[in-house]
Formats: C-alpha cells, sequence, structure tokens
C-alpha cells in the first residue's frame, strides 16, 4: 500500500516539496491550495515528468480537504512569506489564522497523520498546530533545523573545498537569528572544523547560516527560499515513511529535555514510524545553553503573541 503525503500551501515551498516527494517516489501526493486552479496546474505539471524521472507515484491538485484524508504525512506550508527587510516574526499574526484553519481541516480528515510544519515563523507555528491538532507532541514536528544546517554544511564545505555530503554539523534553537550553529560538533568525516578553519573564518560561517534565510530574501525580493526548505520537510517526511531512525535537528515540543520544557526548539531527534521516536540529548556548554536560553525567550514571546 502506497503512503499518502499531503501538502498544504501549493505556493513556491510547497510545490517544491511535491517535486522532490515524487522524484523520491515517497508516495502519493496531495497539493491543497484554497487557489482555484493553481495546485491543480502545478501537480499537473509534475505528473506529466513521470515518464522521464522514472517515478510512478501519482500527484493531484485539490481545493478541497477531502482529497487529502487518510494521509501518513501533512507538510503545512501555507502562509505569507517574507518580503525584504521583514523578520519571521512580522508573518505572525497573519499566519497563525492560516495555520489554525488549514490543521484543524486536515487533521480532522487525516487523524493518524504526523505533521511537519514549515510556516513561519516556524517556532510559534509549529506550536499553534500542536495545539489546534491535539495530536502527540511526537506527530507535531517543525521543520527548521534541517534547512538551517544545510546551508551551514554549504557555507562549511564551500569554506573547505570538500563534498558537502561529507560535512556534518547541526543548528539547534530558534529558527532565526538566535539559532544555535554548534562549531564545537561540526565535522568532515569525523575530523572537527575547528582543526580546518580559523576561528574567524567559523565565525562568519555561523553569521551567515544564522542570515542565511534573510540573505536569499534580499536577492529574490519578492519572497524566500523554497528548494532547500522544500527538500529538508520531505527528507523528514522520508524518515518518518520509511521508519529509518534519522538524527535530524526539528523543531519538538520540549518536556524537560536539555532542561527546557512546554515550548517548541530546534534539537536533535531520532525520526521514524510515527514521528519522534525520541530526543537525543548531550551536555551543552554553557556558552550553547545561553544561546538555547536566547532562543526560548524568543520563542515564548511569539507564543504569547499568537495569544494561543
Ligand atoms: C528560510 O530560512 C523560509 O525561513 C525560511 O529561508
Amino acid at each position: 500500500m502506497r503512503k499518502k503525503i499531503s501538502i498544504i500551501g501549493s505556493g513556491n515551498v510547497g510545490a517544491t516539496a511535491a517535486h522532490w516527494a515524487a522524484t523520491r517516489g515517497l508516495g502519493d501526493v496531495v497539493l491543497l491550495d484554497v487557489v482555484d486552479g493553481v495546485p491543480q496546474g502545478k501537480a499537473l505539471d509534475l505528473s506529466q515528468a513521470g515518464p522521464v524521472d522514472g517515478f510512478s507515484v501519482s500527484i493531484t491538485g485539490s481545493n478541497d480537504y477531502d482529497d487529502t484524508a487518510g494521509s501518513d504525512v501533512v507538510i503545512m506550508t501555507a502562509g505569507l512569506a517574507r518580503r525584504p527587510g521583514m523578520s519571521r516574526e512580522d508573518l505572525l499574526a497573519k499566519n497563525v489564522a492560516i495555520v489554525k484553519s488549514c490543521i484543524a481541516e486536515a487533521v480532522k480528515r487525516s487523524p493518524g497523520c504526523v505533521l511537519i510544519v514549515v510556516t513561519n515563523p516556524i517556532d510559534a507555528m509549529v506550536h499553534t498546530a500542536y495545539k489546534v491538532s491535539n495530536l502527540p507532541r511526537e506527530r507535531v514536528i517543525g521543520m527548521a533545523g534541517v534547512l538551517d544546517s544545510a546551508r551551514y554544511r554549504a557555507f562549511l564545505a564551500q569554506a573547505l573545498d570538500v563534498a558537502p555530503r561529507d560535512v556534518s554539523a547541526m543548528v539547534m534553537g530558534i529558527h532565526g537569528d538566535n539559532m544555535l550553529p554548534l562549531a564545537r560538533l561540526a565535522n568532515v568525516s569525523g575530523i572537527p572544523v575547528t582543526d580546518l578553519l580559523a576561528a574567524d573564518e567559523i565565525e562568519a560561517i555561523v553569521k551567515r547560516t544564522q542570515t542565511g534565510g534573510a540573505e536569499i530574501v534580499g536577492l529574490l525580493k519578492t519572497g524566500s527560499a523554497f528548494y532547500t526548505p522544500g527538500l529538508a520537510a520531505v527528507e523528514m517526511a522520508e524518515a518518518v515513511l520509511t521508519d529509518s531512525r534519522r538524527v535530524m535537528p526539528c523543531a519538538a515540543f520540549l518536556e524537560g529535555e536539555f532542561g527546557f520544557s512546554g515550548c517548541f526548539l530546534g534539537v536533535p531527534v531520532v525520526l521514524g514510524d510515527g514521528g519522534i521516536k525520541r530526543i537525543v540529548e548531550f551536555p551543552l556548554t554553557d556558552e550553547e545553553r545561553t544561546a538555547m536560553e536566547d532562543s526560548e525567550r524568543v520563542v515564548r514571546r511569539q507564543m504569547e503573541s499568537t495569544g494561543i
């Protein structure tokens, strides 16, 4: 029996996620949007790539939530995207209403699904989805750390002139300027990057990672990144659908892990059947803990302003 992935929002991120999910043959894809014709057109276009790319999963565009019924994974991408000069937080008021409505409709029809939330500001939006859905915390996951870590790894690989796939690095905390790219743990095939790059080079890469989203918004001018955000959400969905036990940084609801409770923060989790199998805790340095506490302060402030 094929798996089913529903993607809410057929904008750049949602349509790109559909593309990555199809080309990886993850399962049948439903691309849903409120705008008539757009999800249908993009799904029809993408489905016609099957004979060339080789995938045989179906891609359906729809404006009707009934078509998402029985989804194994629901990827929430609908919402406003940033424009130059905007912070992710500027999107909050409008996007919280969109997330509440979309999640309620989707989960009503797929009560057994795993939710992967991409809509910004992601840490508050995934918390909103958690509250609205009443799903257990292991089945409500925010996509941010995989994207931020991909940027971090790409910048490190560029600086070292090595294959990006051989760079392992992780970003924790909030999906925002206070995010925590961990230099201490970054390595190239096990070799610490702190043995390969000067401290000021690493610091510059950390800072570029923290503003990686804004850098792309500034270049595009009409929206934000979508190729890697879409792929990051699909990478998470694949781990869930194949029960692969991949370890990835995701926004998870903490109940004492790393000393935090009652909020979503980016932490390493084991992803598998049913979502988060467990959160992988490890000792933080004082500096890393301070950075996580900074993230927590901003996330809690965002949650307060959602009024949920
Ligand atoms: C980014 O960092 C859109 O928040 C997303 O590009």
